[in-house]
This record gives structure tokens, sequence and C-alpha cells, in this order.
């Protein structure tokens, strides 16, 4: 049995996470759950996998799921204190690290120094830190696996490999819904419009960035840190039909890629039963019915999220997590009508304009250039 704790259970990474729970209830222990103010979800996930503890980052949502629980046997906790507590869990082996964003950081760091194997979908916290939580993981012995399907693809293809013979990384993106927009058609993209994904069924603000492809340029500042490669490496590539989860190429010129069906369940189980592979009941991909499987250059000047990124992870210091900070921030004033699709771009620019970089950070750094970057994007977001 491995015990495991949810931080984000109830978002679509998590929730997608207990469903490949309950597939294999011999083998998986849910121990924690972990989410922001989702009251009636998390109710009904502690009613059904009994969970030791429990944490909502908003208080007066603890509260209330405290009271609908009643005496159920489970502590409740609250606040960043709580999700933390969650994450260090000593009752847990592996925690799924799925909170969406910064506030997954502190957490995902939490749950490293106390030796849990970490299944990481949240790639935020990595592209803030630079090699933080991988050095972190390497001092505490632990292993960081990924579940987002790119970095899962390529930590696949790299199993056994001497990553030294590494020409280049080949990270796949769907291109979005509006790949093929004019810029006046992007100008005018509402909310709704951007929340509905071709391929993928994920959470607003992934949505938002796989539209934007500030997700695809996350990855890539993700990867550089992650696989610790560097980002002159690092390639996208536009793949509509999405079946190529992302490739490695080596020295030799062979090129090894994953494919499978767009589920986020297949890489999910991977992360958590790794090393073992287990059969599921989940359909194979049709390679007749996927083709053809076409590969485009991005194009850098009809979306400049990912140029920006490239940027940011070439600079490196505390400039990702000040991109990161304007885009998170950005992003929810598009959601909330408050700017238009074109300018998250323009804040995150505006933002990464403005830095003073630190070339070397330390945690208190990088927390608080984000802090200043979120200061300054909100300043920024009346002069769209
Ligand atoms: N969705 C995908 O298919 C997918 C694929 C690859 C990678 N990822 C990555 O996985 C992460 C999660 O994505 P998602 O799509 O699952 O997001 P989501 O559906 O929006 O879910 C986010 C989760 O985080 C919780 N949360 C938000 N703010 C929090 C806070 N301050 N403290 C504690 N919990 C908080 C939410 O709780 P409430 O529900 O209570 O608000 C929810 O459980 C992101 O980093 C994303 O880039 C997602």
């Amino acid at each position: 049995m491995k015990r495991i704790s949810i931080l984000g259970s109830t978002g679509s990474v998590g929730t997608q996470t207990l469903e490949v729970i309950a597939t294999f209830p011999d083998r998986f222990q849910v121990v924690g759950l972990a989410g922001k103010s989702e009251v009636e979800l998390i109710r009904e996930q502690v009613e059904r996998w009994h969970p030791e503890v429990v944490a909502l980052m908003e208080t007066p949502a603890a509260d209330e799921l405290r009271r609908r629980l009643g005496r159920k046997g489970v502590k409740v906790l609250s606040g960043e204190e709580g999700i933390v507590e969650v994450a260090k869990y000593e009752g847990a082996d592996l925690v799924l690290s799925a909170i969406v964003g910064s506030p997954s950081l502190i957490p995902t760091l939490e749950a490293i120094r106390s030796g849990k194997t970490i299944a990481l979908a949240s790639k935020e916290g990595v592209v803030m830190t630079g090699r933080l939580l991988m050095e972190e993981a390497k001092r505490s012995g632990v292993d960081i696996l990924p579940v987002d399907s790119e970095p899962n693809a390529i930590f696949q293809c790299l199993r056994g490999e001497d990553e030294r013979k590494v020409r280049r990384l080949i990270l796949t993106a769907s291109g979005g819904p509006f790949y093929n927009f004019s810029e006046s058609q992007l100008a005018s993209i509402t909310p709704a419009q951007a929340l509905r994904h071709p391929t993928w069924k994920m959470g607003k603000k992934i949505t938002i960035d796989s539209a934007t492809l500030m997700n695809k340029g996350l990855e890539v500042i993700e990867a550089h840190n992650f696989f610790d490669i560097d980002i002159s490496q690092i390639e996208v590539v536009i793949h509509p039909q999405a079946k190529v989860h992302s490739m490695v190429e080596f020295v030799d010129g062979s090129i090894m890629a994953i494919l499978g069906i767009t589920d986020m369940k297949v890489p999910i189980q991977h992360a958590l039963t790794y090393p073992e592979r287990i059969a599921n009941k989940l359909p194979s991909l049709d390679l007749t019915e996927s083709s053809p499987l076409e590969f485009k250059k991005p194009d850098l000047e009809k979306f400049p999220c990912l140029k920006y990124a490239y940027e940011a992870g070439k600079v490196g210091g505390t400039m990702p997590a000040v991109l990161n900070a304007a885009n998170e921030v950005a992003v929810e004033a598009f959601l909330n009508g408050k700017i238009g699709f074109l300018d998250i771009a323009g804040v995150s620019r505006k933002v990464m304009a403005g830095h003073s970089i630190i070339r070397k950070p330390h945690l208190n750094d990088i927390k608080e250039a984000d802090t200043w970057a979120r200061e300054t994007a909100k300043r920024n977001l009346s002069r769209c």
C-alpha cells in the first residue's frame, strides 16, 4: 500500500488522481487532502476516501468543512500552515503536488524536506526557484516524478540513458484553440472562448496559459531546471494532434518519443506507480485515426509569451519568478474581464523590463521578487 496525500485534490489533476487511485484500491490509500475553498467537493472526498488529515487554505471554508463533517475522526486544518502540515504528514509516502500557481511552492518544498516522494504536477514552483527544489530533493534523497504529460514523457525517454548524451529536448504544444487566429481575432478573444481547450480538460489558469503558449514557456523553464539542461537545447514544436507528448534527441541523432492518448490519467498513473508499470483499462492510442501527425515551428511574434519565457529562462536568477507572478496576475485579470487576451503578454513584458535581477537568489529573494512582480503587474493592469 502506498499512502498518498494530494495537494490540490479538488482541482482537475487532483480529481483525476483520485480516479486513478479508485481503479487500484489494493495499492493506494489516501491519507491527506488539501485545497483552497471547495468545501462541498472536499467533504465528498473525505467521506469517500477517509483521509487522516485535510486542509483548506481559506479559514472560513475550513470551519464550514469541520461543521459539515461533524465528528468524523479526520483532522481539519486551515491556512498555509494547514496545507504544509498535510504536505509533511508523517503517514504519507508520496505527495501529489497539484495546487495551481505559486501557492504550490512552499508546501512542495516542505514535502521534499520531510522526505516524501513527490509526484509533481504544479510546474510554477520549479519555474520560480531555479534548481532549488531539485537540489533540496537531492539533499533529502527523494524522487520528484513529473506528472505533467511533457516532462513525464521526457522523464520516461531518459530512463536508463546517459543524460550527458542528450542533444536536445523537444517539447510538444497543441497550440491551443487560437493558433490559427489573426492578431485582430486574438485581440477580441473572451474568457469564455479561451476556456474551451480543444484537446485537454484542465483548470482555468493552465487553460489560459495553453492558449497564450505561456504554459509551454513555463514548461521550457521547468524542463531547464528539472533536467538540468541548457535552455538553448530545449525546443518547442506545435503538434496539434497532441499524441506525441514530447521527445528527446540524443547525440547520435536518435529521437525517442512518448506517444499516447490525451488523458492525464496515463502520466498520473505512471508517477503514482513508478518504478512499476501496471496494466489499466484505458484505451490504446489508435495511430491510424491520429494521422497525420504534424509538427510546426511556433510563431513567437503572434504568441510572445513563449519568447518571454525563453528570455526569462536564459537570464535566470529571479526573472522566471517575476515572469510567473506577472502572468498569474494578468491571467486572473483577463478571466475577470479587466484586460484583453493580448494584454497578458504585454503585462509580463512590462514587469520583466522593470525588474532588477538577483542572479543567485535565495528563497527569500525569490519570494520578494514574486511580491514585487505582483504589485508591479497590478499597477500595469490599469494601463492596458
Ligand atoms: N489540469 C491538467 O490537465 C494539468 C496538466 C499538467 C499540469 N498541470 C498543472 O497542475 C497544477 C494544477 O492544475 P489544475 O488544472 O488541476 O488546476 P485547478 O483545476 O485550477 O485546481 C487547482 C487546485 O489547487 C487548489 N488551490 C488553488 N489555490 C490554492 C491555495 N492558495 N492553497 C491551496 N490550494 C489551492 C484548488 O482548490 P479549490 O478547488 O478549493 O479552489 C484546486 O484543488 C498547475 O500547476 C498546472 O499547470 C495541470
